[in-house]
């Protein structure tokens, strides 16, 4: 374990740095906006969702609340008021307006929002910029923290927006189909890569950024395993469908079974019956298309990756056997598909040198591993403690990264975290099984 102040080593950087990189990453928000109509901004589909027109302030919200106001003692750049407008859940900071209803407000205008995001813009490069060569390493740590914030919501806004485009019957697309995405090569395979077990060092150790979640590096005894290939495919879940997957109880959690009785699940969502017998559609952020069998399935909650997988005389890796595997047999690593390719779909690159592809993009990838403290967790002081920590119960962890995660966001050790209900997001899966444990298929 390093001391905290080997911790901020990573921070260390010149201004010019640290700057070029806040500018590109508020600016790949804003370019994020662009196919976007004023009224696109303001619309709340559901309560897990946040209107566009949030997210741009609440992460402007966090710089000003605590890199400017917090750490360097500057004024509010905005009404007071809109601290607790755009205060997501730090409830050492002040109150905080109910996430559900955060559709109902047509004020602030999308304008004065992004004037405000403007604003603080200006006063972070003032401050950026008068450090000189060196900069303070908490003021760095803390910027730092606030663009890895920010890309997280890039992913949120990409999500929450294909939710709510998705609720509307003229089907309205985000970006025209096509694009320049890269074409896939050799995916959605379903074999197995043998991992030797044994002792294996898990968290983050490289010595880079890294949030408070991903400490500490601790070792954890793992058993031979067996890690699936390629991400599941569409293909393959169709076969599980044909064969009654979400008619068998048998292949269910109680919990998965009484949420697809309630919410009648048939298909991941945004997938629809074409007209054609047997074809299925899904809405994507360049509009509905045919579902491409080769592709990862995506869109899929915990439960129904769990109910696949025992289908499939399988289980999901935990996240430690995700790591592990990731470190052992993936260095160099290459990712799939992500937020630069600008594809805003799982393609299936089979990227990847070692026997695993698309280990790092196209899906997030359930684990079976609920989102636990690691051994010598330490949550940030303060009022930035609030980051993860309190989350750490009913959520189940996601590793690897999606099409719309940005390239330099993620990590081996990166730990994103969902309900296990929850399917707006780019979810997917992988397969694992114990060594020694394959049986024939189930099916
Ligand atoms: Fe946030």
């Amino acid at each position: 374990m390093r001391s905290s102040a080997e911790d901020r080593s990573w921070a260390a950087g010149t201004s010019e740095v640290l700057l070029g990189r806040y500018e590109r990453v508020r600016a790949q928000t804003e370019a994020l906006c662009e196919p976007l109509e004023v009224e696109d901004f303001v619309v709340q589909s559901m309560p897990d969702a946040s209107p566009v027109r949030w997210h741009l302030a609440h992460t402007s919200w966090f710089f000003e609340t605590f890199v400017l106001v917090e750490l360097l003692g500057a004024s509010r750049v905005s009404d007071p008021l809109w601290g607790e407008l755009f205060n997501s859940y730090y409830k050492t900071v002040g109150s905080a307006f109910p996430r559900p209803s955060r559709g109902l407000l047509s004020r602030p205008t999308v304008r004065e929002v992004l004037d405000y995001r403007h604003r603080v813009d200006e006063r972070i490069r003032e401050r950026l910029e008068g450090c000189g060569e060196e900069v303070d390493p908490e003021l760095a740590a803390r910027v730092t923290l606030g663009l890895h914030h920010e890309q997280q919501h890039q992913e949120l806004l990409l999500t929450d927006l294909k939710h709510m485009l998705a609720q509307n019957p003229l089907q309205p697309i985000y970006a025209p189909p096509g694009g320049d995405s890269p074409r896939p090569s050799g995916s959605g395979g379903r074999g197995f890569a043998p991992v030797a077990g044994g002792l294996a060092w898990i968290g983050e150790r490289e010595g880079g950024f890294c949030f408070d979640n991903e400490r500490a590096s601790h070792r954890v005894f793992l058993e031979d395993f067996e890690l699936g290939t390629d991400p599941v495919t569409s293909g393959w879940y169709l076969e599980f469908m044909a064969d009654g997957g979400y008619e068998r109880p048998d292949l269910w959690l109680a919990d998965g079974w009484d949420r697809v009785q309630a919410e009648g699940w048939r298909a991941p969502l945004y997938w629809s019956a074409g007209e054609v017998p047997g074809e299925w559609r899904e809405f994507t952020l360049r509009g509905p298309r045919r579902v491409e069998p080769s592709a990862p399935v995506v869109h899929v909650s915990y439960y129904e990756a769990d109910a696949f997988a025992r289908w499939a005389g399988a289980r999901l890796p935990t996240e430690a056997e995700w790591e592990h595997a990731a470190r052992s047999l993936e260095a160099p690593l290459q990712r799939g598909t992500m937020l630069e390719d600008a594809a805003l779909h799982p393609l299936g690159l089979g990227s990847g040198e070692g026997p695993l592809r698309d280990l790092v993009g196209e899906v997030w990838e359930w684990t079976a591993s609920a989102y636990l403290p690691y051994p010598g967790f330490a949550p940030l002081s303060g009022s930035l403690g609030e980051y993860n920590g309190k989350f750490m119960s009913g959520q189940q962890v996601l590793r690897g990264g999606s099409c719309a995660t940005p390239a330099d966001h993620v990590r081996l050790s990166y730990r994103n975290f969902f309900a296990p209900d929850k399917r707006w997001q780019f979810t997917g899966l992988r397969l694992a099984r114990t060594a020694g444990s394959a049986v024939s298929h189930s099916g």
